[in-house]
Order: structure tokens, then C-alpha cells, then sequence
């Protein structure tokens, strides 16, 4: 019996009608009667596919391309089968689909640097390597297979304990005898000088990568970034005033920002990142509405952490909840420092008993070290700060700092015999802290990352000086090592406070408790990257000098 077929566009309505009803057996049902239906008609079922991403059913694009598959099998067609391979996380398949491809035609850049990524998201950089370093043995003068290596090896080292990118530049420089102006190793030498904390370089290849092609969509967003968090240009200092008014949407640097987040979101919608991160522009600024009206477009994590802290600062406890309960049910939940953060407070100021996994009592796992030398040596920190003055770090302000500045460049990648051996102190100093909680029943010490990069700064304070609340929401351990505390003129000066409450946080009748450290020379205090915590205002004339650390896990 002959079934009669209704148009492609009719059921794709349909489909949409069950969607918005949230019924989505019928919904799939619609898809399933456009596959039999149109099961040999190549142009009705390349309608389907291209239909799919709009509603995120990538499950049946795939059952979708399998049949098309069994009519004809164009390039354009497997690339799209790489791309839904991804997004269903299917890395594997879609390196051995992008192999296939490059076999068959190796002149594609694009294809190359979507495999570093592949085999970095299937966290096979080692593999990659290998195969790259097998494919150099047989052709020495393609330039892709040089930035693949270059990109790789950037992966490779941004995931281990010391920056060192030395073969990054090695196989840059290679590939770049044989194509020059190449916009995705322009793009990753940017990502490069950017984790080194060198901002004015890492605006430079960002810029160049966009020069070399102008429809690339990485550099665009990377830049985004580096606008957005990073202000101030590295070597540059501005007072208070002048940084707080650069995060404003109307300010240059903002409006840079947006540019190059929007034109990058113009050219390839996909980028998830970049949606929650103009997400996080608009939190910034306390437009709640805009910035969850973003948010909602996806649900990778960072989205949902930013809809939980815009729910929360505007008191909508009923989304709060959902959006908590979303959360609860990923892998990351347990390890939020963000959701940590938030979850002090609410559970006091709404008198809840929500399970804080990381650190419920973050205030009780502040501990301090005092050590009269940490190399056993006279003058130990004047001999740092000697160091520090003498090695070109960056100075940046930033919002949160009054009367101060603080290095950008990471301190303890530096070629320095004396900062390797305060790194080496303040490592010895987390392993002692770890023995002094290790019966606590908390993911912050259960859970303690196997292994960690070290970021530290050195922050300078004068007269006046003192720092707003934040916390380290990247770092799992956090710390501060006093290099120069000055005179005291009353007892709480230049003092370190911890507290559970963030400045955007809702107004609160119930109390919460603080906790305040005295601060000396050569004092080491330790604390969980998610509470927050001060610097008291100080009125002697000597500057206060710390070096402020995070362990990051890798
Ligand atoms: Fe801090």
C-alpha cells in the first residue's frame, strides 16, 4: 500500500509544535517519519540534516547521515558527519573520519587544526604527536603538519606543571618556512603568549590571525577574551576610577570586547564559550536580564554557574533551585568552587541545608605558617623582592586593588633559582596543610588534585592600600606569602579577612561569620580558592608586598 507522503516542511512544523509542547516522543516520531519517508531522496533528507543542529537532536543527525550515506558520500557530507561526531563527543570517530579526509586531500588548514583539537578533547595529545611526528617522516615541507605539532605541544604544556612552551615556537618557526601569515599558527602563537600572561604579544597574533583571514572565527573569540578579562594592557598602569570604568559596556575596551566576541559568534554560532562569556560581560554589569537571556542559549557548565549566580543576585530562589538541581547532576558539581562559593551563603541567609560538597566551612580550613627564612639564609624576602624588581613581570591594576599594582606574568616560571625555592617552600607548606585536614570529610581535601600549576603574583600596596572581596574561583587552594607587612597604626591593619559574602550578593538580616589573620613578615597563609577574603586598609607610609599563589589543578 502506497503511503501518502506529506512535505518535509509541514512535519518539521510539527516537530517544532511538540518541541515547544515538550513533547518530545512525538517530536522524535517527526523525525523518524521524514527518514522513512524520504529514505532515498538525498536533497529532502540533506533538508532534515541541516534542520537538526537548529534543535540540537544530533542523535538522529547522525541516523540521517548514515542513509545519505547510502546514496551518495560527498566530502562536504562526511565533514558534516565530524562535525556531529563532535558534538556527541565522539572524538575517536571523528579523528579517524578527519584522517580519512586528510588522506584524500591534505590541502585543508582547517581540517588540521580541528584534528589537534580532537585528539586534545579525546585527551590523546600524546597519540597526536605520534601521528604527526609519523606524517613529517613521510612529507617534511607541509607547513600543517608543523602548526599541528606546534599546536599540539601548546595543549600538551598548558596541561603540565610548568609553562614551558620552548616546542611550541620550535615547530611554529618550521612551519613557517613553507607557508607564512598562516592564520590558525598565528592564532595558537596568541593562545601561547597569552597563558604566558604576555597580553601586548598575545593581542598582536590575535590581531595577525584575523589579518591572515578575517572569516576565522578563533581568533576573534580569543581576542574577546583577552579584552574582557584583561583590561589593562600588560606595562600599562590606570588608577581605580579609570579600570572600573573600562568594564562599563560603553567603555573602548568593552566595546572591543563585544566586537570581536560578536563577530566571532557571527561567524560560527557554535562557539559555547563564547555565548557564556558575553554572559559574563553583561553580569559584570549587573544586567541580569541580558545576561541570562545568553546564558539560556546553551548548557555548558559555565552558563549554567552564570544563570545560578544571576538567579541568586536578584533573588529568584525558584530558578536558583532548578538551576542548582541542573548542576547537581554533573560531574563538576561536586569540585565548583563558584557553587561552593554560593552555597556558603544561601544556606545561611535562606536557612538552608543544601550538601556543599567542595568546602561547607571554608572559614575553619584557614591555616597559617610562620618560617624566620624559607631557604635558611639572612634577608630571604628583601632578596625576593630584589629578584621580583628585577625581572620584567608586567604591572597591571585591577579593579578590586586600591592604591596598588600587581604582576601579571606568572612568577614562578621565571629562570630564578630564589623564587624556585619559595615555590618549593610553599609546596612543602600545602603538603604539611593537606596532613593537617586529611581527616576531613570535604571534596576540597578528599578530592585533592594529583597534580597542579602554580600561578603567583606579586601584589604592592601603598599607604591607603587594601583589596575588595573576591575569591580564586579557578584555583583549589589559594594563598598569600607576606614579603613586607608595614607599621601597624591600629591592629587590623594591612590584615588578610575572610568572609562568605561577595558584594553583589543579596542584602541579608542573618550573620555571617568572618574570620581576620594578623599579617607579619614571612607569614604563609593557606585557604580553599572559594572563600572570600580582603586586605584591611593600612595608613603607614612602607609598602605592603605579598606574592599571592593559586594551585590550579591540571
Ligand atoms: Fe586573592
Amino acid at each position: 500500500m502506497n503511503t501518502i507522503k506529506k512535505p518535509i516542511d509541514l512535519v518539521l512544523d510539527k516537530a517544532l509544535k511538540f518541541r515547544s509542547d515538550k513533547n518530545f516522543p512525538d517530536e522524535l516520531e517527526c523525525y523518524k517519519e521524514i527518514l522513512s519517508s524520504y529514505s532515498k531522496n538525498y536533497n529532502l533528507l540533506n533538508k532534515l540534516l541541516k534542520f537538526l543542529p537548529t534543535v540540537g537532536r544530533w542523535e538522529i543527525a547522525l541516523e540521517t547521515i548514515s542513509a545519505m550515506k547510502k546514496i551518495d558520500c560527498p566530502t562536504e557530507l562526511m565533514i558534516n558527519e565530524v562535525f556531529v561526531h563532535t558534538k556527541l563527543h565522539n572524538f575517536r570517530l571523528a579523528i579517524d573520519l578527519v584522517k580519512t579526509l586528510l588522506g584524500k586531500d591534505d590541502s585543508s588548514p582547517l581540517l588540521y587544526n580541528n584534528l589537534v583539537n580532537y585528539y586534545n578533547n579525546s585527551l590523546c595529545i600524546d597519540e597526536g604527536i605520534e601521528y604527526f611526528n609519523e606524517e613529517l617522516k613521510n612529507d617534511k615541507t607541509n607547513p600543517d603538519i608543523y602548526f599541528s605539532l606546534a599546536f599540539l605541544y601548546y595543549y600538551k604544556i598548558l596541561g603540565s606543571t610548568s609553562l614551558i612552551f620552548t616546542p611550541v615556537f620550535k615547530y611554529s618557526k618550521l612551519g613557517e618556512k613553507y607557508r607564512s601569515n598562516d592564520t590558525y599558527n598565528l592564532n595558537v602563537l596568541g593562545m601561547t603568549y597569552y597563558a604566558m600572561k604576555i597580553l601586548d604579544k598575545a593581542e598582536y597574533y590575535f590581531l595577525e590571525s584575523i589579518k591572515a583571514d578575517p572569516t576565522n572565527s578563533i581568533p576573534h573569540s580569543n581576542l574577546g577574551v583577552l579584552y574582557s578579562y584583561n583590561l589593562t594592557p600588560q606595562g600599562s598602569v590606570v588608577d581605580k576610577a579609570e579600570y572600573e570604568s573600562t568594564k562599563r559596556l560603553d567603555s573602548t575596551v568593552m566595546k572591543k570586547a563585544i566586537h570581536h566576541l560578536n563577530t566571532a559568534l557571527s561567524l560560527n554560532s557554535s562557539l559555547t564559550g563564547t555565548v557564556s562569556l558575553v554572559g559574563d560581560i553583561f553580569l559584570g554589569n549587573k544586567l541580569y536580564d541580558k545576561a541570562i537571556n545568553l546564558y539560556k542559549k546553551n548548557s555548558n557548565w559555565a552558563s549554567l554557574e552564570g544563570l545560578l549566580k544571576c538567579y541568586y543576585y536578584t533573588e529568584d530562589y525558584d530558578n536558583f533551585h532548578s538551576i542548582l538541581n541542573e548542576l547537581s547532576s554533573r560531574d563538576s558539581f561536586k569540585e565548583s568552587r563558584n557553587v561552593s562559593a554560593l552555597l556558603s551563603h544561601a544556606n545561611i541567609n535562606l536557612g538552608l541545608d543544601i550538601n556543599n560538597f567542595y568546602c561547607p566551612n571554608p572559614l575553619a580550613f584557614v591555616h597559617y605558617f610562620d618560617s624566620p627564612s624559607p631557604d635558611g639564609s639572612l634577608n630571604f624576602n628583601s632578596r625576593i623582592i630584589d629578584e621580583c624588581n628585577s625581572l620584567e613581570l608586567g604591572i597591571r591594576n585591577q579593579g578590586l586593588l586600591s592604591n596598588g599594582q600587581q604582576s601579571t606574568i606568572s612568577l614562578f616560571d621565571q629562570d630564578s633559582k630564589l623564587l624556585l625555592k619559595l615555590k618549593n617552600y610553599i609546596i612543602s607548606a600545602a603538603a604539611d596543610y593537606k596532613k593537617i585536614y586529611k581527616d576531613h570529610d570535604v571534596e576540597f581535601i578528599k578530592n585533592w588534585p594529583k597534580d597542579f600549576q602554580i600561578s603567583a603574583w606579586i601584589v604592592t600596596m601603598d599607604k591607603g592600600g587594601s583589596l575588595s572581596p573576591h575569591n580564586h574561583p579557578n584555583g583549589w587552594l589559594s594563598g598569600v606569602y607576606y614579603l613586607s607587612v608595614p607599621e601597624k597604626v591600629n591592629k587590623h591593619d594591612a590584615n588578610i579577612k575572610f568572609s562568605l559574602i561577595h558584594p553583589d550578593y543579596p542584602h541579608s538580616e542573618a550573620k555571617f561569620p568572618d574570620l581576620e589573620i594578623n599579617t607579619k613578615d614571612s607569614r604563609l597563609v593557606l585557604f580553599p580558592s572559594s572563600l572570600y577574603h580582603q586586605t584591611i586598609p593600612f595608613y603607614d607610609s612602607n609598602k605592603r608586598i605579598c606574592i599571592a599563589f593559586d594551585f590550579q589543578p591540571v
